[in-house]
């Protein structure tokens, strides 16, 4: 049996609302709101990083759990904003949080799914052998990406989220995972420069392509929506329940439209589907475990509840966890 028996999130303190937006590029409050739901997000402050929005989760997860640095034997970070490019953000997460030599390792590069998938790692390694693993989805996407472009940067907020997951019983039982991937999609969502198709190189940072993030808005739409109900359907038909018995569907917050056409693909109530998209935008690999923080300080989830936690990201990535609490 694998449990989760410590959450935590941080967001950072700057407010970046829609007004604010629209003094800085070609857009209005209205057109933000009715195309993604989003009224504000948070933005680091210069003086953070990917390494402090991370290090508070895990120690709010920490503290949730009750247990130390000490009582943690892997870690594994979800980013697509890591601390540097090499080595990986667990690494500096690891001294900074004072833990012992265990392993760490970031899974990088597959968007917002990143954390749901860790997630399933780390259940297949608790198998494997009993274990504490802290697991994070950690973005901080406001320093990488092009503010000019007002087709992108609207969209994204900073934050992390955590979980602790141990052999056993805990808060909830992670009754089962589910991730899948189709590569053919792999250009519809893209930040290319930097790797070895497109070197970060003098003339790929003169044209700005340092901080260009690719996106087919529709096709992302259309994928993200098919992708997070037909994962939650299998996740369900998996562990032979449905859509009746869930207390609480954690869709990862990209757009509210999107949240708002997989809960009807489903037939979920209103109430049935958590939302934060408003307040903190899409905050990539966070979005899932801060939602499911949130929830929790909110008093949303009772013991007894059956939780689903669902997610795309590119890649194009996709994955669904089924939580017992
Ligand atoms: N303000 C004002 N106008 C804008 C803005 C803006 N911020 N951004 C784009 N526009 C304009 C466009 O230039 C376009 O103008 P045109 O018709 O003169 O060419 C017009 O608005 C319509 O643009 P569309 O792209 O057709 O708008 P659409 O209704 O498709 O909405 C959106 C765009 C919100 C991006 C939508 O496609 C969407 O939600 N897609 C999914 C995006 C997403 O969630 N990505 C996830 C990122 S990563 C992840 O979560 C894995």
């Amino acid at each position: 049996m694998t449990a989760i028996v410590g959450f935590g999130g941080y967001v950072p303190e700057r407010v970046m609302t829609n007004e604010d937006w629209s003094k800085l590029v070609d857009t209005t409050d209205e057109w933000i709101t009715s195309r993604t739901g989003i009224k504000e997000r948070r933005f680091a402050a210069d003086d953070e990083s990917t390494l402090d929005l991370a290090a508070i989760a895990a120690e709010r997860a920490l503290k949730d759990a009750g247990l130390t640095a000490d009582d943690i034997d892997e870690i594994i970070v979800a980013t697509d904003t890591p601390e540097v490019y090499t080595p990986d953000t667990a690494s500096f997460l690891q001294y900074r949080l004072g833990c012992r030599n265990i392993p760490t390792y970031d899974l990088g590069g597959s968007g917002c799914a990143g954390f749901v998938q860790g997630l399933d790692v780390a259940r297949a390694r608790i198998h494997f052998e009993p274990k504490r693993i802290l697991v994070i989805g950690v973005e901080l996407i406001s320093r990488l990406i092009n503010w000019e472009d007002r087709a992108t940067s609207v969209l994204f907020g900073d934050a992390a989220g955590a979980v602790i997951m141990d052999s056993g019983s805990g808060r909830a039982e992670v009754l089962a995972v589910l991730a899948g991937t189709d590569g053919s999609k792999a250009d519809i969502l893209t930040l290319q420069t930097g790797g070895t198709r497109h070197p970060f190189t003098a003339e790929a940072a003169a044209r700005g392509d340092h901080q260009r993030l690719d996106m087919n808005g529709r096709e992302v739409f259309r994928e993200a929506v098919r992708r997070m109900s037909g994962v939650v359907e299998d996740v369900l038909d998996q562990i032979g329940k449905r859509l009746e018995d869930v207390a609480l569907i954690v869709p990862h917050q990209a757009n509210l439209r999107i949240i708002d056409a997989v809960g009807k693909k489903l037939g979920a109530s209103e109430n049935q589907v958590y939302v934060n998209v408003d307040r903190y935008g899409n905050t990539g690999s966070a979005s899932v475990p801060l939602a499911l923080w949130e929830a929790n300080e909110e008093g949303l989830i009772k013991e007894g509840d059956l939780v689903v936690l669902t997610a795309f990201g590119a890649g194009f990535h996709w994955a669904a966890a089924a939580l017992q609490f």
